[in-house]
């Protein structure tokens, strides 16, 4: 039986260098391992939690399907969709809802960073959100799930509230497993060393926006924290600016840290950088390429999610019927051959 990958990104009208490395660039290389299925999705359910509007979200979710599809999302391997297209996605999030306690929910880091941040409009959707993530997942059966490392704790909810079903109703669901990547699972703000990179980030320095013009990428590497000393070194505790650069050179280079660290040898804070964005630029290139194309044919990228949704209900139904049925929600047994 083929192992079922499965992950999502929140719409955003930035998707950055952290995003990429964390969880895009391994979706992309999943399609391709043997006996897997992979299934990716745009969470615009999971957008509505903070403040939108409309007009700002309907360009977000074209801009991260086209994103998704420039990085080499290709649909015919793996159903790309938009998950409000999909409302079983809601429906076994409701059902979750019921089945998660407030004191786990209350312990979601995320949620307390978010809600602290912007104390006037802390949703409920904000709060249960997680339960909706678990949702994503469950609904078809997961075994994997490349996310980045800010999502590992949504990820062990998932797997307890999967195990706690289960236990209730008998044998539902797969219980999924995280996989996150050894290098690039972290990347920090260019502009703070000890915040995550972040869409949400109160300043365009802090990240490198997947589409940023090479002129933006090399002003934003010039300007980007360091550390105190000289030494272009990976030492996480004395120099975290300078790591996570080192970690985004690796990556966007393909050499090893070992290599990364050679490279530098005897050279200063300065070249280094300059190198680090060329490096970044080279290795955009062709996804921005990529993504002007896909930018400039915004109805392929709806079909592309017109058809991915397709797909997913199809397999999304069985699961929420059999959930219901075990839950003992609906009219069950169905009558054979359907109602007259
Ligand atoms: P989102 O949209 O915030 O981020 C998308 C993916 O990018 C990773 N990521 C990072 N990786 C490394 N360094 C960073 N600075 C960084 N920032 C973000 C995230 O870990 C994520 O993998 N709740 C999810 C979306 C989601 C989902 C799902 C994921 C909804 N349903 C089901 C997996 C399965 C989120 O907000 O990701």
């Amino acid at each position: 039986l083929n192992k079922r990958i499965l992950s999502g990104i929140a719409p955003s009208g930035i998707i950055h260098l952290g995003n990429y490395l964390g969880a895009l660039r391994n979706w992309v290389a999943l399609q391709d391992r043997p006996q897997t299925d992979c299934l990716y999705c745009v969470v615009d359910l999971h957008a509505i939690t903070v403040a939108q509007k409309p007009e700002n979200l309907r360009k977000s979710i074209l801009n991260t399907a086209a994103i998704c599809l420039a990085v080499g999302i290709d649909p015919a391997k793996s159903p790309l969709f938009l998950q409000s297209e999909v409302p079983e996605h809601s429906e076994l999030g409701w059902i979750l809802n019921c089945h998660v306690y407030f004191g786990e929910l209350s312990r979601m880091t995320q949620f307390k960073d978010k809600s602290q941040k912007q104390e006037a409009a802390t949703t409920a959707g904000l709060f249960t959100y997680p339960a909706l993530m678990a949702a994503d997942i469950l609904l078809y059966g997961t075994h994997l799930v490349p996310v980045g490392e800010d999502q590992q704790q949504h990820l062990e909810l998932t797997r307890d509230l999967a195990r706690r079903i289960n236990n209730l109703y008998g044998e539902t669901f797969q219980v999924p497993d995280a996989l996150i990547p050894e290098h690039g699972a972290r990347i920090m703000g260019l502009d703070d060393p000890k915040q995550k990179m972040s869409k949400s980030a109160p300043s365009e320095l802090n990240y490198i926006a997947l589409d940023d013009s090479p002129e933006k990428i090399r002003k934003k590497f010039k300007v980007a924290v360091t550390d105190s000393g000289r030494e272009v070194v990976f030492d996480e505790e004395k120099k975290p600016a300078v790591s996570n650069l080192l970690t985004i050179y690796s990556v966007a280079a393909g050499v090893s840290m070992g290599e990364a660290q050679r490279r530098f040898e005897g050279k200063g804070y300065g070249d280094f950088k300059k190198e680090l964005a060329e490096a970044v630029v080279a290795y955009l290139a062709p996804i921005q390429e990529r993504l002007r194309g896909w930018q400039s044919r915004p109805d392929d990228v709806r079909d592309v999610l017109r058809d991915g949704a397709k797909r997913a209900r199809e397999l999304a139904k069985p699961k929420l019927d059999e959930v219901k049925a075990k839950l003992g929600l609906g009219l069950w047994p169905a009558p054979v051959g359907g109602r007259k």
